[in-house]
């Protein structure tokens, strides 16, 4: 079985990290309600106020050091281990920059918009792996611009990395799952259609009701540290059976 797992902010909320916007878990507000997208995620936004930008990548980056990968995240994990003992495969693609699907212990996993692990100067290209705090005054190893690094993150008006490979694994697989994604930015937001559209089977686990719910054959509303390890048991189960 070839399963493409799509996931977003939802997947590591119960690690303690904010999603983008609010959901009705009333204890997290949504990143965009506490900073203007349009000042810290596009490239406008760095170049009016670069100080500001690495502020807020800063806080993240270091925020990292304290969150843990939930039972979602492992339990996606052992789904990969499983499907592969018999010759299947589960690709996940995430929107998230954090790190939490590799720690969970999830290989190959496709960073959509970047992660908050590397960093690209902006002046050659180049991207290095980097947990430390960047400023203006950081220095690009490769080509020694002052001020080139900037966090590797795609930002609004930037291309989605990796889009003809995640185009290829969703030809290739039999279901598309998306977790934990509130379905407002695209690319992303489209892939269940695409999905659709080539015959897959297509399934939502969310807290909430996402834009693009009515697309998916199913929808699962809950908390993704229930119900993913809930529904990982149920495809090794079925496999096991
Ligand atoms: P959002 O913050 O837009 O949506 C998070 C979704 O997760 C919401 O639909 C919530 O209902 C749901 N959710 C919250 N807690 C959950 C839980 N414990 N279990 C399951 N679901 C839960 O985050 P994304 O959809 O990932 O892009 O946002 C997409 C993109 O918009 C991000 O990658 C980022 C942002 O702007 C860039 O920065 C380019």
């Amino acid at each position: 079985m070839n399963i493409v797992v799509l996931t977003g902010a939802g997947i590591s909320a119960e690690s303690g990290v904010d999603t983008f916007r609010a959901s009705s878990d009333p204890k997290r507000m949504g990143l965009w309600e506490q900073y203007p997208v349009e000042q810290v995620a596009t490239p406008e936004g760095f170049a009016a106020d670069p100080v500001l930008v690495h502020h807020f990548y800063n806080l993240r980056r270091q925020a990292l050091a304290t969150v843990e990968p939930n039972p979602a995240h492992f339990a996606l994990a052992e789904l990969q281990k499983g499907l592969a003992a018999n010759g299947g495969c589960l690709t996940i693609v995430t929107q998230n920059v954090d790190d939490l699907h590799e720690r969970g212990g999830a290989k190959d996993v496709i960073h959509m918009h970047g992660e908050l692990t590397s960093t690209l100067c902006s002046a050659c290209g180049w991207r290095w792996h980097n947990l430390d705090d960047l400023s203006v005054e950081s220095v690009c190893p490769s080509c020694q611009t002052r001020g080139g690094p900037r966090p590797d993150i795609v930002w609004f008006g930037e291309m989605p990395y990796h889009m003809d490979t995640i185009e290829a694994h969703i030809k290739a697989c039999s279901l598309f799952v998306s977790i934990g994604t509130s379905g407002a930015v695209y690319p992303a937001a489209g892939y269940v259609q695409m999905a659709r559209a080539l015959g897959k089977q297509t399934l939502e686990i969310n807290l909430d009701a996402s834009d693009g719910s009515h697309f998916f054959h199913e929808s699962r509303r809950g908390k993704a540290g229930t119900l993913v390890p809930e529904w990982v048991d149920e495809i090794l189960g079925a496999r096991d059976a």
